[in-house]
């Protein structure tokens, strides 16, 4: 089945207040993104049934009073994607070594918020994450929830920023009060948004209200919490904003080096492999260019397409078929071109 099929019984279910039915629907979508690597979604989808479970016992059905009483906090729900909890470590982010020391050293003052204020220093608690795409901004921003173990909220930018005059303003004054009654991480993705601002208003007193707004939320923000904001578009940003961050991280597309260790790492470590009389660097320079997301996506899409090939074998060898790599590595590439 497909993304679209999940979509068709999900509607089908919740329209039919099928409880069972479509709580199984939505595992199996769930289940669809995981295998597919589209780990945001899955997450994402995961943390609402959580919630709607914790919520309720069950789902929410439409037209219950429950589901009225819902609305309320549904405002501020609208601008916050999500909040969730993240398992990811920093293991599982390839990167230059020198980002990964600071990415070290900003997890570990943030896990040492009470030594440091003993002598009353102040916290690096402001991340700003950008570079191209596909290159673990967001995963990054999962690799620090979950090394500090605290909830994360992701907020919608598009869904904050307002045409009407004075509106963005308030609502990231709403969402900065609501995250930050508990200690947390707030993962702004699409900084670069803020920018919309000036084109929306066409004023340039509601664009810098609204940079003045979130300086002043950086200020109050607890020192227990952190912000953590991404973009590829970095220019798109005012100045002044770029400047209140701690720290400023640019990922870059991976080198040879970089390319390697992700295969390793997609391989799973060890439980498959590549031919041994495999020529890796012809591989890897073909690969080059490409973002992260690109180059996993495609290895494990051959490591997919190997096992379905076997599917009627008795013993299944996990030795990927470098010709089917390669050509979805030109596949990818074109598709990037045409795009
Ligand atoms: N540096 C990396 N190390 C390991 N895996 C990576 C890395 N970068 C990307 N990936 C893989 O690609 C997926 C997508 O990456 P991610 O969403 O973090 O990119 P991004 O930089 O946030 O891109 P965008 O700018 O489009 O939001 C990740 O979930 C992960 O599976
Ligand atoms: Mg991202």
């Amino acid at each position: 089945m497909g993304q679209i099929d999940y979509i068709k019984e999900i509607a089908k279910y919740g329209l039919e207040n099928d409880q069972k039915n479509l709580m199984d629907s939505l595992q199996k979508i769930i289940s669809y993104y995981k295998d597919s690597k589209r780990i945001n979604m899955a997450m994402q989808l995961q943390s609402l049934v959580k919630h709607a479970k914790r919520e309720s016992g069950q789902l929410t059905r439409v037209g219950t009073n429950h589901y009225f009483n819902q609305q309320t906090q549904r405002e501020i729900d609208e601008l916050v994607i999500d909040k969730l909890r993240s398992e990811y470590r920093l293991k599982d982010l390839v990167i230059d070594e020198d980002i990964k020391r600071e990415l070290s050293h900003f997890i570990r003052e943030n896990s040492s918020v009470d030594f440091l204020q003993q002598f009353n220093l102040t916290i690096s608690n402001k991340l700003l994450l950008h570079g191209p795409s596909g290159c673990g901004k967001t995963l990054a921003s999962y690799v620090i929830a979950g090394e500090l173990n605290k909830p994360m909220y992701i907020i919608n930018l598009g869904a904050i920023v307002s045409s009407k005059l004075g509106e963005t303003s308030k609502n990231l004054m709403k969402i900065f009060r609501k995250a930050t009654q508990e200690s947390c991480i707030i993962f702004i993705d699409e900084f670069d948004s803020i920018g919309k601002v000036r084109d929306y208003n066409q004023d340039h007193g509601e664009m810098k209200r609204v940079v003045n707004t979130i300086l002043q939320l950086f200020d109050y923000l607890p020192p227990t919490s952190v912000i953590i904001a991404a973009t590829n578009q970095q220019k798109m940003i005012d100045e002044a904003l770029v400047r209140r961050f701690d720290l400023n991280l640019r990922f870059e597309l991976p080198d040879t080096l970089k390319i390697g260790e992700l295969i390793n790492l997609t391989l799973k470590n060890g439980q498959f492999r590549l031919p041994k009389d495999v020529d890796l660097s012809n591989i890897i320079e073909m690969c080059s260019g490409l973002s992260y997301y690109s180059i996993q996506k495609t290895l494990i899409n051959a490591i997919k397409r190997t096992l379905f090939n076997q599917i009627d074998n008795k013993n299944i060898a996990k030795v990927v078929n470098t010709n089917i790599w390669l050509d979805l590595i030109q596949q990818e590439k074109r598709t990037l071109q045409k795009s």
